[in-house]
């Protein structure tokens, strides 16, 4: 017994050594059941965002069979999250049917300060589909949670802007700190495309074109996300060739110190617009074609002014998932991450997320031969080297989501998750996990 109590007070000593970032409290909850068919409509990389939180409450958005195969409904739930967790409350908006069987025809969700939910799904290449609360809901919380509460209809392009609004794919929107909103997306196409900014204000309610700000040259850049944060607006990317993954190639990154309108290399020299993948500065690391990079994964900001990006290669001869680190002094560094039991992410598997609390960064990833979503902790002061498992989601089949706000705000990290299995089981879900950082 003394022995086992000593073995026991030395093994705590060793913990209290490594990084500290655990789980109190895992909790999940059923959402929906997943569409019918093979292709995923529900939980992509590149949504931004199907699970977020403005104020006390936190709003998920997501397809859900109308009737019969291949017929959809963008549906929205919330659920109050503070002071103490309330019931998921959905709707579905019955005006429009989503019929694309085509992964990329995801719905991306942001909430603007005012309180009003913007929508914009199922693009391939297609007229912009948008849609926008009346009023701010986010804020009054209306009792009633409907379509009509909603109120508004699909629209094709975003009031007060102008165009061009097609062809348009991967929408994604992202709050500035003064509660304006940017909304991002391609026009173009696969191989060949450019990317834009829209702004819309808070105050008057009304969209203005801050302009084209990436241009392909015969190829189009793939963003892994677009973060916005102390008062800095973070962009990296991928460019491929063809229509063709295996023409990925490079990782490139810049930042804008007015949410979009003028553009800075990552040495802070100013670049001009539309950036293109030979502007000067801009190609961060050189990463030949066939190097199995998988576009669009994942990037996310720190409080404390790092850029953190995901992003996977083959280049070293094994596909290893890789973490890409800006410091606050503008230092970029690429690490592989060893994450113990993690296996090598194979060719154009599902992709992962990073979230960041502090000095802490998570990853989210898929680990797909073993159809898991595992969820890693590592710190700065472990020089972001020091991965520990947090958690394993079991039966997925899918690319997860994750909440940044709620965890910048409440210090939870939660995140949406599509289920394996057949149509009727398979279902989509919320994992909540309280953490200590
Ligand atoms: C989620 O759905 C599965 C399958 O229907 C069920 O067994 C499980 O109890 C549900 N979990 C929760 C938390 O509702």
């Amino acid at each position: 017994m003394a022995l086992l109590m000593r073995f026991l007070a030395l093994f705590t000593t060793l913990l209290s050594y490594a990084n500290a970032i655990s789980i109190t409290s895992t909790k999940y909850y059923n959402i929906s059941n997943d569409v019918e068919g093979s292709v995923h409509l529900n939980g992509l990389a590149f949504q931004q965002s199907a699970l977020t939180t403005f104020g006390d409450y936190q709003y998920v958005t997501f397809y859900k069979t109308a009737s019969g195969y291949g017929k959809h409904y963008v549906n929205l739930g919330r659920r109050r999250i503070a002071p103490s967790v309330g019931d998921w409350q959905y709707f579905a908006f019955t005006d429009y049917e989503q019929h694309t069987l085509d992964e990329h025809n995801t719905i991306s969700m942001g909430i603007s300060g005012d309180g009003k939910i913007h929508l914009s799904f199922d693009h391939h290449d297609v007229p912009l589909n948008y849609r926008v609360s009346t009023s701010g809901v986010a804020k009054t919380i209306p009792s009633d949670w409907s379509m009509s509460t909603f109120g508004g209809s699909v629209q094709h392009s975003l009031p007060g802007s102008s165009g061009p609004w097609t062809p348009l794919t991967y929408p994604r929107f992202e709050r500035l700190a003064n509660g304006d909103m940017l909304m991002e997306f391609r026009i173009g196409q696969s191989g060949a495309g450019d990317s834009y900014v829209h702004r819309y204000s808070s105050t008057s309610g009304q969209w203005s074109n801050v302009g084209k700000y990436l241009q392909g040259q015969d190829n189009n850049a793939y963003i892994n996300g677009v973060t916005s944060s102390n008062g800095n607006l973070y962009v990296s990317w991928t460019v491929r060739e063809t229509p063709d993954a295996s023409t990925n190639h490079d990782f490139y990154f810049a930042l804008s110190e007015d949410d979009g309108r003028t553009w800075k290399a990552t040495s802070g020299n100013s670049v001009s617009k539309p950036i293109t993948p030979s502007t000067a500065g801009i190609k961060v690391y050189t990463i030949p074609q066939n190097s199995e990079i998988m576009n669009q994964e994942a990037q996310t900001a720190d409080e404390n002014g790092r850029f953190h990006a995901l992003m996977r290669d083959k280049s070293s001869g094994t596909a290893r998932f890789y973490h890409y680190l800006r410091t606050s002094t503008g230092t970029f560094s690429k690490t592989a991450i060893n994450a113990p039991g993690l296996s090598n992410p194979p060719y154009l598997a599902y992709r992962g997320k990073l979230a960041a609390k502090g000095d802490s960064l998570i990853a989210i990833l898929p680990d797909a031969p073993k159809n898991t979503v595992t969820l890693w902790g590592a710190t700065a002061e472990g020089n972001y080297q020091d991965w520990k498992l947090m958690a394993t989601i079991i039966n997925m089949a899918g690319e997860p989501q994750v909440d940044e706000e709620r965890l910048a705000q409440n210090g939870v990290l939660s995140v949406f998750v599509r289920q394996g299995g057949p149509f009727g089981e398979r279902k989509v879900q919320v994992w909540d996990y309280e953490l200590q950082l």
